[in-house]
């Protein structure tokens, strides 16, 4: 795996290897992504494969602004370019009926498509310099862990990338929040820190192919538990009483900018468990908790 410093030359070799239909870790500010040509069904279907994923998940369309989004899709309701508005760049993703110029390949054969204008430099350079909407699923292993550094990036994925644009940690931590935006309300299919106050999608809502039960998992097993003990591995909020115990923030956007850097950290330990002490049950906390259960499998 190939990680660069995202200076002019990378970038313009990053975006030939894009317009070429090969894969680029690409960083945002949520976590790291398989970038590639949206336009291009082969070099989706390397993502796919990239990630050992199944081709009925689909992809989020990255672009630079409103105005590239719309080229994608066949509508915008009102309420959604509202959303859009209020929120990008950043870590919100829309689902819009597409149009024709998306291939069914990167949206799984339906007939909507995920989109977001990410808040990150470097990806935002990268769309410019290919001239191509990218997409970019998490740079993980079907079911693992998503990188928020281009070192958490494993070596199985990080190999089938041309190269690894580096951007630092990500500021957010967990994916973005995903919007479906073809009925006559919004409906959130998967939350993020981007909240937004409306109803959530039933787990088997048939809009939202990646709720899976168990996502977002490191190697070791997960366990949420009120309080860690003395000889336990895992996350607290209390002052840590051993070096396998790691302290994150009380509040939950420096918590989720935190999380999985540290899951990955600790994973590389392999303890025989990893524990999670119980943050707050308060809306604000309320995508952590939807991680932190996947990563448990519940
Ligand atoms: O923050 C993020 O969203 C990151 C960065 C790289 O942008 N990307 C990401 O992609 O998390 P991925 O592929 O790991 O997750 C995309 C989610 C999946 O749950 C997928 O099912 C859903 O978005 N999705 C994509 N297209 C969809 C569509 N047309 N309808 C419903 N859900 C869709
Ligand atoms: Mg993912």
């Amino acid at each position: 795996m190939r990680i660069e410093q995202p200076t002019d030359e990378a970038l313009k070799e990053a975006a030939a290897a894009i317009r070429a239909g090969r894969l680029i870790g690409m960083p945002t500010e949520t976590v790291y992504g398989v970038a590639a040509d949206a336009t291009n069904p082969e070099a989706v279907l390397a993502t796919f494969e990239a990630k050992g994923r199944p081709a009925e998940n689909p992809l989020i369309v990255h672009v630079a602004s409103i105005e590239d989004a719309r080229r994608l899709v066949s509508g915008f309701p009102a309420y959604a370019l509202t959303l859009a508005e209020m929120y990008w760049p950043g870590p919100m993703t829309l689902v819009l009926p597409k149009g024709p110029q998306v291939p069914p390949e990167t949206t799984a054969g339906l007939e909507t498509v995920a989109v977001r204008v990410p808040d990150h430099p470097v990806a935002l350079r990268l769309i410019a310099a290919s001239g191509r909407p990218i997409s970019a699923p998490s740079a993980n292993r079907f079911m693992g862990l998503s990188p928020t550094s281009a070192e958490d990036i494993e070596p199985s994925v990080g190999d089938r990338l041309h190269m690894v644009l580096d951007g630092g940690r990500c500021r957010v931590g967990i994916e973005s929040t995903v919007v479906d935006c073809t009925g006559d309300r919004p409906l959130v299919l998967r939350p993020g820190m981007a909240a937004i106050a409306t109803e959530a999608a039933a787990p088997s809502d048939r809009r939202s192919p990646g709720m899976y039960p168990r996502h977002y998992s490191p190697r070791s097993p997960l366990r949420i538990v009120e309080s860690l003990g003395a000889r336990d591995a895992g996350i607290t909020l209390k002052v840590p009483q051993n070096p396998l115990q790691i302290r994150l923030p009380s509040e939950p956007v420096a918590y989720a900018s935190e999380l999985y850097a540290t899951l990955h950290l600790l994973d590389r330990c392999k303890p025989p468990e990893i524990l999670v002490e119980a943050p707050p049950t308060s809306q604000d906390w309320a995508a952590i908790w939807d991680r932190l259960r996947k990563a448990q499998g519940s």
